[in-house]
């Protein structure tokens, strides 16, 4: 086999084989196969689209690529929870928690911010002492004895992804749904859940601004998932503003504790609510998402989920005293309003520039080195269907930059441009717009 052929087969729209497929990816990760043929083999990719089988193949050649993940050693379904690419999304903070509390083992690897988008691991590291570095065999031992644990990704998992998608980020090949779906679901697979659910968002601020092509790759990834023997379902939600208030690491915390604490934003809690319900569905510890929906409020209610994330965060070497003084969490020293220009009715806030501004800000990733600063960040005074007066504030903005400098500047011009201010009221944005399962889809 040689990979010029292979690249003028996909090249003229043909259908590679599993042997074919296998053959690229190992050879690429075993360096025997150059980084410009493989970016040639993306493009082709990205032009030809592949079918549902040789997705399904390219993904398990990727996940076979590394190490994997056995989960076998904790009773009971494993059920993981994947968002793609959100701004100011706490989720994971919250379900991971109420679904434990709700007796389904979590598990869960999770990754560090990158560009405008946050990570669970930076969140979670903001808890003074809250170690996530655990080997696989204490996170295993950590769920079996709490029901919960989140941690880094460890060993060498789906190196193919590592090395396939830091050429894709610089050959104009990310946004390719076969692509895609297979780099997402490889790592999925690789850390060994028994079932996903998936939340695919779409919108400004999602890798998909289109709703047609979110509901494709969530139908792509349903398959894939299908196809490995693990039950998934697909979420489609909106991403007209950011999720919640908060933005940034240590706000984000305290964020998921007040929402813990039945004090969140409502969009927050909605959201955990149903990701939720459809993980006690997986799981079989409900007959359906709405029935898991309504145990998972009564959980919230009742105060359980708060207990279960103290109780995580004392098994990771956590202050859980946190949980109720948040003034322990680190905090910004420099708050700057960011004022409204002009009256009117909110009708957007996009996503992906107030993720920009925070990370200006100090909260995120220039480059996979730079170091976050934990206090870092924005709060949102108005959510789309808010009204606003012209000098009243739209958000706050965290920092440690002091006033006046040109990065707060800049940050503070950009949240204002983000707000889409119009004089006629604005109906509240919808969140959940649909959901893909093996069965078939529903549009909201
Ligand atoms: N997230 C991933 O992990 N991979 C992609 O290709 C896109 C988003
Ligand atoms: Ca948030």
């Amino acid at each position: 086999m040689r990979a010029s052929d292979l690249i003028l087969k996909k090249r003229r729209g043909g259908e590679l084989t599993r042997e074919e497929i296998n053959f690229l990816v190992s050879g690429y990760v075993s360096g025997s196969i150059p980084d410009y043929q493989m970016a040639a083999f993306a493009m082709a990719v990205y032009f030809r689209g592949m079918t549902g089988r040789e997705t399904l193949d390219l993904t398990l050649a990727m996940k076979g690529s590394g190490d994997t993940v056995s989960l076998h050693q904790i009773p009971g379904i494993k059920v993981d929870k994947h968002s793609t690419g959100g701004v100011g999304d706490t989720t994971t903070l919250i379900i991971a928690p109420l679904v434990a509390a709700a007796g389904v083992p979590v598990a869960k690897m999770t990754g560090r911010g990158l560009g405008h988008t946050g990570g669970t691991l930076d969140k979670l590291e903001t808890i003074p002492g809250f170690n996530t570095n655990l080997s696989v065999a204490k996170m295993i031992r950590a769920v079996r004895e709490h029901g919960v644990a989140v941690v880094g990704q460890t060993g060498n998992l789906v190196p193919a992804d590592k090395k396939l998608y830091a050429l894709r980020d610089v050959t104009a090949t990310v946004d390719s749904l076969p692509l895609i779906a297979s780099s997402i679901m490889s790592k999925k697979l690789a850390a060994g859940a028994d079932a996903l659910v998936l939340d695919v968002k779409t919108g400004d601020g999602a890798f998909l601004k289109d709703l047609e092509e979110a509901f494709e790759l969530a139908r792509t990834m349903v398959e894939i998932g299908t196809g490995a023997g693990r039950e998934t379902v697909a979420v489609i939600t909106g991403m007209d503003q950011p999720l919640g208030k908060a933005i940034g690491n240590a706000l984000e915390v305290e964020e998921a504790i007040l929402t813990l604490q039945g004090k969140g934003p409502a969009d927050l809690e909605e959201l955990c609510l149903v990701l939720g319900g459809y993980m006690l569905h997986l799981a079989r510890k409900v007959s359906g998402p709405e029935e898991g929906r309504e145990k998972l409020k009564q959980i919230l209610a009742g105060g359980a989920g708060l207990q279960k994330f103290k109780e995580l965060i004392l098994s990771q070497q956590g202050d859980p005293k946190v949980v109720d003084d948040l003034s322990l969490l680190p905090r910004a020293k420099v708050r700057v309003p960011v004022k409204a220009a002009a009256g009117g009715y909110v009708h957007a806030i996009k996503a992906e520039a107030i993720g920009r501004a925070a990370v200006w800000l100090g909260a995120g990733r220039e480059t996979k080195e730079s170091a976050v600063d934990p206090a870092a960040g924005i709060i949102l005074s108005r959510k789309v269907g808010g009204r606003v007066s012209r000098g009243e504030v739209l958000a706050v903005m965290h920092t440690s930059a002091p006033p006046g400098t040109p990065e707060l500047e800049a940050a503070g011009r950009m949240i204002r441009e983000a707000f889409a201010i119009k004089s006629e009221p604005a109906e509240k944005a919808p969140l959940i717009l649909g959901y893909v399962d093996r069965c078939g889809w529903k549009r909201y």
